[in-house]
């Protein structure tokens, strides 16, 4: 488990930090513990923030760490204001640009999926990190039951049965032990697919040929 060591690392790394700022989760708590706190959008529209409840928040796999580990740029109040119509920022939202800093390979998993690619086409209704294992009250993925995934899948997947989310599943990449059926229909595609690119190739090739040595024949 290269990545919970590396994630674990990185987590020592930024909770120094955020502890040598020395702001206490209590106070962020003061306001964010409870509901009723909107941001005003350029628009002016106002749009209420989700608050953390404290004891979801410490029972989460993060819920040691101070809240400045994830939001460094918190520390000063009142905040400074943030573009909030920014692409960046939906990243931000969905977790991409967070939780990256810690989770690389999941990270890397997750871009190489379907989600990956809905996201890379620019289409704003892909899932982050966030979107399925919620923001302050993540939890390890082998406490999940089939419930937990199905309910998951379902925010976007209007009835998606605990067969579709077993199915397919977070950001792991297929191998021969893990989906090995999913695998090899990959692998098979990308042979099928590299193999009639290949054979085109040569076949090329045997054209180009035929008609390099046709002309050297003329010429003679
Ligand atoms: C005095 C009350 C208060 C305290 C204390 C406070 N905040 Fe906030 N926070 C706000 C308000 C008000 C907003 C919404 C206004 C805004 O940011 O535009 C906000 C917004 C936020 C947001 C959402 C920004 C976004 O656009 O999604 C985060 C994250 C946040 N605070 C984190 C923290 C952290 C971490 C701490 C502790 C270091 C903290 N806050 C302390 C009042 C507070
Ligand atoms: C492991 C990283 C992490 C930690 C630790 C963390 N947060 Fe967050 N927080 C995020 C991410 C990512 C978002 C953006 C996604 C979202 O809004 O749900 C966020 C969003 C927020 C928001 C805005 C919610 C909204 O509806 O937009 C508030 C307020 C906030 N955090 C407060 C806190 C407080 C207070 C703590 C400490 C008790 C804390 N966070 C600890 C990652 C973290
Ligand atoms: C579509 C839902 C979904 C999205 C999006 C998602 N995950 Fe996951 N994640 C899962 C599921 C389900 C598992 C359980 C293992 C599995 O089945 O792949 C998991 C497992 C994990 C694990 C633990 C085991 C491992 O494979 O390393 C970490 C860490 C993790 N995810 C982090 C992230 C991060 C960081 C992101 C964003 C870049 C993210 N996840 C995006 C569903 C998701
Ligand atoms: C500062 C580093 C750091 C950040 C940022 C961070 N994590 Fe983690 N995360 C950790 C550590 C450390 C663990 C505990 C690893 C362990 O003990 O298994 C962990 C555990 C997890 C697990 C459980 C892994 C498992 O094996 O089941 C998931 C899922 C996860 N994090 C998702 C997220 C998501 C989603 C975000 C963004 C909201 C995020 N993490 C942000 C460091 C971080
Ligand atoms: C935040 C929204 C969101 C969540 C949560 C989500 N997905 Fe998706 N998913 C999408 C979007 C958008 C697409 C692109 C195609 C479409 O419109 O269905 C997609 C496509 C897919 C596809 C490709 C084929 C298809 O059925 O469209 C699979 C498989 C898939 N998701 C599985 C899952 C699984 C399993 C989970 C839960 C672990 C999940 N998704 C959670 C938004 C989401």
């Amino acid at each position: 488990m290269l990545d919970k060591k590396a994630a674990k690392k990185a987590a020592k790394k930024a909770v120094r930090e955020a502890s040598r700022k020395g702001t206490p989760n209590g106070l962020c708590l003061t306001c964010h513990g409870r509901p009723g706190i909107a941001v005003t959008l350029a628009t002016g529209q106002q749009v209420p923030i989700a608050p953390v409840v404290p004891k979801r928040y410490a029972a989460s796999v993060h819920g040691k760490f101070p809240c400045l580990t994830c939001h460094e740029a918190k520390a000063r109040l009142p905040h400074a204001p943030i573009d909030r119509e920014a692409q960046s920022y939906n990243d931000y939202l969905k977790g991409i640009s967070v939780c990256s800093t810690c989770h690389k390979r999941a990270y890397e998993g997750f871009l190489h999926t379907v989600h990956g690619t809905v996201r890379e086409l620019g289409d704003p209704r892909y899932p982050g990190c966030t979107s399925c294992h919620t923001t302050h009250a993540v939890k390890h993925t082998d406490t999940w039951t089939a419930a937990d995934r199905a309910l998951a899948c379902n925010q976007c997947h209007r009835g998606a049965q605990t067969s579709f989310a077993a199915a397919a599943t977070g950001h792991r990449e297929p191998s021969l032990s893990w989906f090995a059926p999913t695998y090899l229909a990959e692998r098979f595609l990308l042979l099928l697919a590299s193999s009639v690119i290949a054979f085109g190739i040569i076949s090329v090739e045997l054209d180009i040929l035929r008609w390099g040595t046709g002309r050297l024949r003329n010429r003679t």
